[in-house]
C-alpha cells in the first residue's frame, strides 16, 4: 500500500494527517469525525472560534457538505478549481457546528495538488484542514516545516515537496447578494472579477464579522517584524534581517537577506514568502525589516501576509 493510501485509511479511522497542496500543508482529518477536528484545534492550539475549510476531492462532493451552491460560486468553481480558492456557501447539516464555529456558511475547496486529492479519495470522505501549523505562526510550505513544529502531535506526514503556489487559498463568501473577498490569496482578485463582475472587499475591521479567523496578528515569526514601505538604512549596532522583493542595493546593511523574486515576479514572491520569513526568523536576528510589495495580482496575498505578521503581540486576538 502507498503512503497516500495508507494515510488515507488513517484519515477515515479518525487520525490527523499533516499532507501537501499548491498552496501550504494542511493538517487533516475526516470533516465529519467531530472527535478527530476536535484534535486539530487542539494540536494547533486554535481557538474554536475560528472555522477550518472542508477540502474535497472533486465537485461532486460538494453536495456532501452543502445545502445548495449559488450562481457566483458555480461560476468560480467552474475557472478556478482544483486550485488555490475556497467558497463559502451554505453548509449542511451534517457538517458539524465545530468545523464552521458555528457559522452558517461553510468554506470548501478542491486543491491543485494531486496528491492532497488522492488521499481525500482515499480516506473516502471530505478533509476539514487548517494549515499546517501552531497557531498564528508562519504557514509551512514544505514537509520540514511540519515536522518542526508539529512532528510528534500528527499520525502521517505525507511528503510532497515545496509547495507550488506557496500562499493560502483566496477565500470568497458567497453567502450573500454580492460575492465578498474573506482573504486575499493564491489568486488574484483582479482574476476573480474577470469571472464575477465586483467583489466587495471589506474594511480590515470588517473581516472578523464574517471570517473569525481573520484576526490581528496571524503569519508571525518569534522576531519582531516592521512593515515599511521604502527599505532604508537598519538601525546602527541591531541585526536586522531584510525581507524584500527585488533587491535593494543596500543588502551590506543588513545582517541577513531575502529577496523573493530578482525579477519582482510576485508569484514566484509569493511561492518563496513563508519559507523566507521563517529563514530570517533565526538565532541572532533582532529584527525583520520587510517591504511592502506591490499592491496587485498576488502582491495583494503577500502584503495581507506581512501587515498581520508586524501586529505586536497584544493584537493576537482582537475578536
Ligand atoms: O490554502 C488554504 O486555504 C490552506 C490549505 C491547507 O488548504 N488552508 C488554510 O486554512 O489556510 P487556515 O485554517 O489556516 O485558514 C482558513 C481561514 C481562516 O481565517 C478561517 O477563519 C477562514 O478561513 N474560514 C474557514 N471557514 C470559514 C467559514 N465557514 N466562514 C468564514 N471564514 C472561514
Ligand atoms: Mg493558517
Amino acid at each position: 500500500m502507498n503512503a497516500v493510501t495508507h494515510a488515507g485509511r488513517m484519515v477515515g479511522a479518525g487520525g490527523l494527517v499533516a499532507f501537501p497542496t499548491e498552496t501550504v500543508y494542511g493538517l487533516g482529518a475526516d470533516a465529519f469525525n467531530e472527535r478527530a477536528v476536535a484534535r486539530i484545534f487542539s494540536v494547533k492550539k486554535r481557538p474554536r472560534f475560528d472555522p477550518l475549510i472542508v477540502h474535497i476531492a472533486s465537485p461532486d462532493q460538494l453536495a456532501l457538505v452543502t445545502t445548495g451552491v449559488p450562481d457566483t460560486a458555480k461560476r468560480l468553481i467552474e475557472a478556478f478549481w482544483p486550485g488555490p480558492l475556497t467558497v463559502i456557501v451554505e453548509k449542511s447539516p451534517k457538517v458539524p457546528e465545530l468545523v464552521t464555529a458555528g457559522l452558517r456558511g461553510v468554506g470548501v475547496r478542491m486543491p491543485g495538488n494531486q496528491i492532497a486529492r488522492d488521499l481525500i479519495a482515499a480516506a473516502q470522505t471530505p478533509i476539514a484542514a487548517p494549515s499546517a501549523n501552531s497557531f498564528g505562526g508562519v504557514s509551512p510550505t514544505c514537509a520540514d516545516h511540519v515536522r518542526a513544529d508539529l512532528g510528534e502531535h500528527v499520525d502521517a506526514i505525507i511528503d510532497g515537496g515545496s509547495c507550488t503556489v506557496g500562499i493560502e487559498s483566496t477565500i470568497i463568501s458567497c453567502m450573500g447578494p454580492e460575492p465578498v473577498l474573506l482573504r486575499p490569496g493564491g489568486i488574484a482578485l483582479e482574476d476573480i472579477e474577470k469571472h464575477v463582475g465586483p467583489v466587495d472587499v471589506p474594511d480590515q475591521n470588517e473581516y472578523k464579522h464574517a471570517s473569525p479567523g481573520r484576526i490581528g496578528r496571524h503569519y508571525a515569526p518569534h522576531t519582531p517584524v516592521t512593515l515599511v514601505d521604502a527599505c532604508r538604512c537598519p538601525p546602527v549596532g541591531k541585526r536586522t534581517g531584510l525581507l524584500s522583493l527585488r533587491e535593494t542595493g543596500i543588502e551590506g546593511a543588513f545582517y541577513r537577506v531575502e529577496t523573493l523574486s530578482r525579477s519582482g515576479d510576485l508569484s514566484e514572491a509569493a511561492c518563496n514568502l513563508f519559507s523566507a520569513l521563517k529563514s530570517l526568523d533565526a538565532p541572532g536576528v533582532d529584527s525583520i525589516m520587510a517591504v511592502r510589495v506591490p499592491n496587485t495580482g498576488l502582491g495583494r496575498a503577500i502584503n495581507d501576509r506581512l501587515m498581520r505578521a508586524a501586529k505586536k503581540h497584544d493584537s493576537r486576538v482582537d475578536v
